[in-house]
């Protein structure tokens, strides 16, 4: 061989290379993009919740924009700010890790709201209202919270009024907790200490996760199988809100549980994927509206005896975590439709 026919073949598989990478790119983000048109209508969205704080109190609506990060007030709501859901996290000032209602159950009790173009008020029983100035990254300090497993999320710190505020409402005492803020501007990475979940989860990646949520940026309850759960411990207090889901699916009665196996669904133009069974905590058995915990851990108690997850967490199962995979605006009636592709 030439030095000219050396470098000619070097060329071709240099070549052959490229397209082969490119050709396996296009595949990956094409087995992404195939949304299925074989859709079945199952019910319709009975309510819709965004949690403005994580761990705080819901916040129903009628509709919402749905984004890749999860709910978000619309503008005919809320002119100037539009909340989001978990955009708000309390976390501990020593170490900067994230505290919920799990350990501080009062944090159930905080209501968010949009007080004018340059506030919130965020409310509590017993406390006065705290007006805060919607942080920005160059007014406020930048900083890392820590999430689950580690992870660090990128997050404004609210100032020191609002960590004042929050240390008394729920340490009684003038330090200790300080308020972060998530501007969605940049995403999750959960692939340095999430790999057990992404191993068994084939379908959960960076792109499934929301602002301060667990993980995703959705949750959806089935009202019917709530009512099973609920028949099964015979107490009347517990509802679907003690799961805290986002979206409550109402629909005839078949037999329970059948969105384990919905793949896809599609609410108005939004188009939602299944990627995880949603594992269940002890912040279930805490009541969502006077923080009280059931003295028999329930309805987490009765979810063990039947209904496990087999991936790696080993907890009980309620409602399946969605990633958006179209975006748009849902509302309270939309049908919903599935496929299990
Ligand atoms: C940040 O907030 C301050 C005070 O509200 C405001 O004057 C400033 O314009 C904001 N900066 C950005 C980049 O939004
Ligand atoms: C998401 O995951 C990939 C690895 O699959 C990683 O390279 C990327 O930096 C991650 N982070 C974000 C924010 O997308
Ligand atoms: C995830 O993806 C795989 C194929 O990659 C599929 O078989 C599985 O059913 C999907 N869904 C869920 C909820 O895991
Ligand atoms: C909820 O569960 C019931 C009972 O399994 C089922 O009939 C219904 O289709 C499910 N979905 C919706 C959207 O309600
Ligand atoms: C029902 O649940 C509520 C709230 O979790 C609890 O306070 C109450 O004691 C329970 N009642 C019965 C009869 O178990």
């Amino acid at each position: 061989m030439t030095v000219a026919q050396i470098a000619a073949n070097t060329t071709v598989l240099a070549g052959a290379a490229v397209l082969a990478y490119l050709g396996f790119q296009f595949f990956q983000k094409k087995k992404k993009e195939i949304i299925p048109w074989n859709w079945e209508e199952v019910g319709s969205l009975s309510h819709l919740y965004i949690y403005p704080l994580k761990s705080g109190h819901r916040m129903e609506v009628t509709r919402a924009e749905c984004t890749e990060v999860g709910l978000k007030q619309t503008e005919e709501d809320e002119k100037v700010l539009q909340l989001r859901d978990r955009g708000l996290v309390v976390y501990a000032e020593r170490n900067n890790e994230f505290r919920t209602a799990r350990t501080y159950p009062q944090l159930m009790q905080i209501d968010i709201s949009v007080h004018d173009e340059k506030h919130l008020a965020i409310d509590a029983p017993t406390m006065r209202t705290l007006y805060v100035k919607i942080p920005n990254n160059t007014d406020n300090k930048e900083i890392k919270i820590k999430l689950h497993k580690g992870e660090e999320c990128y997050s404004i710190d609210c100032g020191d009024e609002a960590a004042l505020w929050f240390s008394r409402y729920i340490l009684e005492k003038d330090t200790g907790l300080r308020l972060g803020y998530h501007d969605g501007s940049q995403r999750r990475d959960i692939t340095k200490t999430h790999n057990k979940y992404l191993e068994f989860y084939k379908n959960l990646t960076n792109s499934s996760i929301g602002l301060y949520s667990d993980l995703t940026s959705l949750l959806l309850v089935n009202q019917t199988s709530v009512n099973d759960l609920k028949q099964r411990i015979s107490n009347t207090t517990i509802s679907a809100n003690n799961f805290r889901p986002n979206l409550v699916v109402d629909g005839l009665d078949l037999k329970p549980y059948t969105e384990d196996n919905w793949e896809w669904i599609k609410i108005g133009d939004v188009v939602l994927r299944n990627v995880k069974d949603c594992t269940r905590c002890t912040m279930t058995t805490i009541d969502p509206d006077t923080s009280i915990r059931d003295k028999n851990r329930e309805p987490l108690a009765t979810l063990e005896k039947y209904r496990m997850s087999n991936g790696p967490d080993a907890l009980p199962v309620m409602g399946i975590n969605l990633e958006v995979r179209k975006t748009g605006i849902i509302k309270v009636g939309d049908k919903v439709l599935v496929s299990k592709k």
